[in-house]
């Protein structure tokens, strides 16, 4: 394998591939060879822009901590994870759609009580929230967990700050028999995806706005059904059709809906899908 060009090098690297053992690894890796050298091709590359891309790579992953995905948001912007999320959840009309997961989710939230206070001290309107979750037959689905977590009136999650001393405005609620749960909290914001790393220069070097209409995220999960990631946007918000991370679906959209007191409410249902041979 000497003497490679142009012609023949993507060929040699496929051809090293082929006795990878792990037959989708190996698919994986003999597409990526494909269509980057595709891309390579096409653009006519050079060693220049090769070297930037790399030096955007890594600092893409310097960006990232334990409360900081930039890879994440980096799918997100390129509209990535939305095609990877409607491929994979083509679901049965009726089931609640799942959109983008998002870069601000943290494992192991503390549990709630039914109708506890999510936002802690974090600045807002004060909102409730009462929701049921529910399988596609219209059963209630008991025991669910489901995770809250969302921005707080400046636009900012708790990961985004330094000086909180611990999670605010995310917490577990599970169902109840009749497989409802109820939270209180405060309004969501539409926010700017973060512009201080790689990906907002990305953006600020490229066409559009940063600004994610206002949103609470939840991830829903109860033995037997597939688990749900999806966001439920404030119907109204000025952003609802240019998110920068595609993740806005019409049935996702809803109203918090302000009383005499200026206490907004929001009833929402979520329908999950059976997991495949779990039928009851
Ligand atoms: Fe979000």
């Amino acid at each position: 394998m000497r003497n490679l060009n142009q012609d023949t090098i993507t060929q040699a690297v496929i051809a090293r591939l082929s006795d990878t053992p792990d037959a989708r690894l190996k698919e994986v890796l003999t597409c990526v060879v494909q269509h980057l050298h595709a891309l390579a091709r096409e653009l006519r590359l050079t060693e220049a822009e090769l070297q930037a891309g790399i030096e955007f790579l890594t600092a893409v992953g310097k960006k990232c901590s334990a409360s900081r995905q930039e890879f994440v948001l980096l799918a997100d912007v390129l509209g990535l994870s939305t095609l990877t999320v409607a491929m994979n959840h083509d679901k049965p009309a009726g089931c609640t759609e799942a959109t983008t997961f998002g870069p601000f989710y943290v494992p192991d939230a503390q549990p709630m009580a039914s109708g506890a206070d999510l936002a802690g001290d974090a600045p807002g309107q004060p909102c409730r929230v009462r929701g049921r979750v529910c399988a596609l037959d219209g059963g209630p689905v008991a025991a669910a967990q489901v995770e809250v977590w969302q921005s707080d009136a400046d636009g900012r999650y708790d990961v985004q700050y330094e000086d909180l001393p611990g999670p605010r405005a995310r917490g577990v609620f599970s169902t109840g028999a009749d497989g409802r749960f109820q939270l209180r909290s405060v309004l969501a914001s539409p926010y700017p995806v973060p512009e201080d790393g790689p990906v907002g220069q990305l953006m600020r070097a490229s066409s559009g706005h940063p600004w994610r209409p206002a949103h609470m995220h939840f991830r829903i999960s109860a033995p037997g059904f597939e688990i749900l990631v999806t966001q439920v946007y404030r119907q109204g918000d000025p952003y609802l059709d240019s998110d920068p991370v595609y993740g806005v679906r019409q049935s996702l959209v809803a109203p918090w809906v302000p009383d005499e007191q200026g206490l907004y409410t929001l009833d929402f249902d979520f329908v999950l899908q059976r997991r495949a041979g779990s039928e009851p």
